[in-house]
């Protein structure tokens, strides 16, 4: 599997090169958590090379959970700037620099590195620390019942995924960026065009159907359209501000000068994207797991200490957000494999939380697991900047679950998404019997 001429390093054979690459193989759990095992196992650091020259830039794919951190923390070894942070082809790269001279066509915390990146995060880091969070519990607490109610209105039979998985992140996150209610469809299709625009089911679009490059010039659109709706909540907060982030962006000064709009621009869809698909999979996730284990739903229900450890292990189990990029500062040695200055390297989250060195028996979902320090949320500067919200949403409706319903169990085939960047499930058919 090494290759003399490459100075030996570890070449990822092109089966498993495009398993790694290819959309369709994250839609298959068990058959993608073998892929990954597979490698860590035989090539924990491995060289991704297209089958097709120019087709995309070789990349290390970084799979055990230690090389993971150690690369997360490194922030001034292991850059997110300037190549794109999620795995992109070429064309797609170069009509991205065409139309906003960036190799990415949204500019946001995840694309900044130090010094510019301290300086933005710490905008809203207060905003989103637990202290404050708390103004948003009675919010939270009620938005979640009402959703759970909702839930067993149309019961016995849900689509756990549409009627509740969905809907509650997705308010969570509209409400503190002052989106209303009715705008909620347009926001879901455009997060979906960003982000699940390679699922046919997702995208609306036939996305999955198209070259890279229209699919840029999709994705770029619903860039453009984001840009022009959050410039209308920014004016309105900087003559009306709130207490809500939406407000904390719009009112932001960086060394004296309020945020270039493109900036600003970038800082809300970052928010208003990231939140509501990831806590949507890790909730979902959680649920298809209780349901086919009523023992564990039994012992969840009756002992609710285990409320935080359903949270964390939802997120693990999961991992929704299956990988972001970085891009080598200096050579370095990883996992015996020589790494040069500007080579690009993928974190394999979903690989890394399935490390079975840091995880003992980590494919089963075990709302008891202790330690359970994973890396779905990252680590190092970029670590997850909605981290406190995600859990809090995510403990409040399980305690609504676990108030209200008596019994879950599997009600039809499960679907996930093909995507590579964020994944999880697009249907959750359950049977739920109200307590
Ligand atoms: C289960 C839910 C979530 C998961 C699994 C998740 C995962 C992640 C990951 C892996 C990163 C990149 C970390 C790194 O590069 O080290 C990230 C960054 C980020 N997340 Fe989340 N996220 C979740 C929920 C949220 C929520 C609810 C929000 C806000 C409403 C949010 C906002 C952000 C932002 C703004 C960043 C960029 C941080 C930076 O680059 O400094 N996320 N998230």
């Amino acid at each position: 599997m090494s290759d003399a001429k490459n100075g030996g390093a570890a070449i990822l054979p092109g089966d498993l090169a495009r398993a790694v690459i290819d959309p369709h193989a994250y839609a298959g759990w068990d058959g993608l958590l073998d892929t990954f095992d597979h490698i860590r196992e035989a090539m924990p650091v491995a060289r991704v090379q297209p089958d097709t020259p120019g087709l995309f830039d070789p990349f290390w794919l970084v799979t055990r959970y230690d090389d993971v951190m150690r690369i997360s923390k490194d922030n001034a070894a292991f850059l997110n700037n300037p190549r794109p942070v999620v795995f992109s082809f070429n064309e797609a790269i170069r009509f991205s620099r065409a139309a906003t001279g960036s190799n990415m066509l949204v500019d946001s915390l995840v694309v900044f590195d130090a010094p510019i990146h301290p300086k933005y995060r710490k905008l809203t880091q207060e905003w989103f620390m637990p202290r404050n969070l708390a103004r948003l519990e009675g919010e939270l607490r009620t938005l979640a019942a009402a959703t759970v109610d909702r839930m067993l209105e149309q019961g016995p039979e849900v689509d756990f995924v549409r009627e509740v998985s969905g809907p509650y992140p997705l308010r969570v996150v509209m409400q503190i960026l002052g989106v209303p209610p009715e705008d909620e469809p347009r926001m879901q299709m455009l997060t979906q065009q960003l982000f699940g625009g390679q699922d046919k089911d997702l995208s609306g679009s036939g996305m999955d159907q198209m070259t890279p490059e229209q699919v840029v010039q999709i994705v770029a659109g619903a860039v453009r359209t984001f840009e022009d709706y959050f410039a209308q909540i920014a004016e309105d907060r900087r003559r009306n501000p709130t207490e809500d982030v939406a407000s904390v962006i719009a009112n932001a000064l960086v060394d004296g000068q309020p945020l270039p709009p493109r900036d600003m621009a970038g800082y809300y869809i970052i928010v208003a994207t990231a939140g509501h698909d990831t806590t949507s999979a890790s909730t979902a996730g959680a649920m298809q797991a209780l349901a086919r284990d009523p023992a564990q739903w039994a012992r969840v229900k009756a002992d609710r200490s285990l409320l935080p450890g359903i949270v964390e292990e939802a997120i693990r189990w999961t991992s929704p957000v299956q990988h972001f990029m970085r891009t080598a500062a200096a050579d370095c040695e990883l996992g015996g494999q020589r790494i040069a200055k500007g080579d690009w390297l993928m974190l394999n989250y979903v690989a890394a939380n399935h490390d079975p060195a840091q995880f003992p028996d980590p494919r089963r979902f075990d709302a008891a697991r202790s330690p359970n320090r994973h890396l779905a949320f990252g680590a190092g500067a970029h670590q997850c900047l909605g981290l406190h919200l995600a859990r809090l949403e995510m403990r409040f409706l399980f305690e609504a679950l676990l108030d209200r319903v008596a019994r879950v169990e599997p009600a039809g085939e499960a679907r996930r998404a093909s995507s590579t960047f964020v994944g999880g499930l697009k249907t959750l058919p359950l049977r739920i019997t109200p307590a």
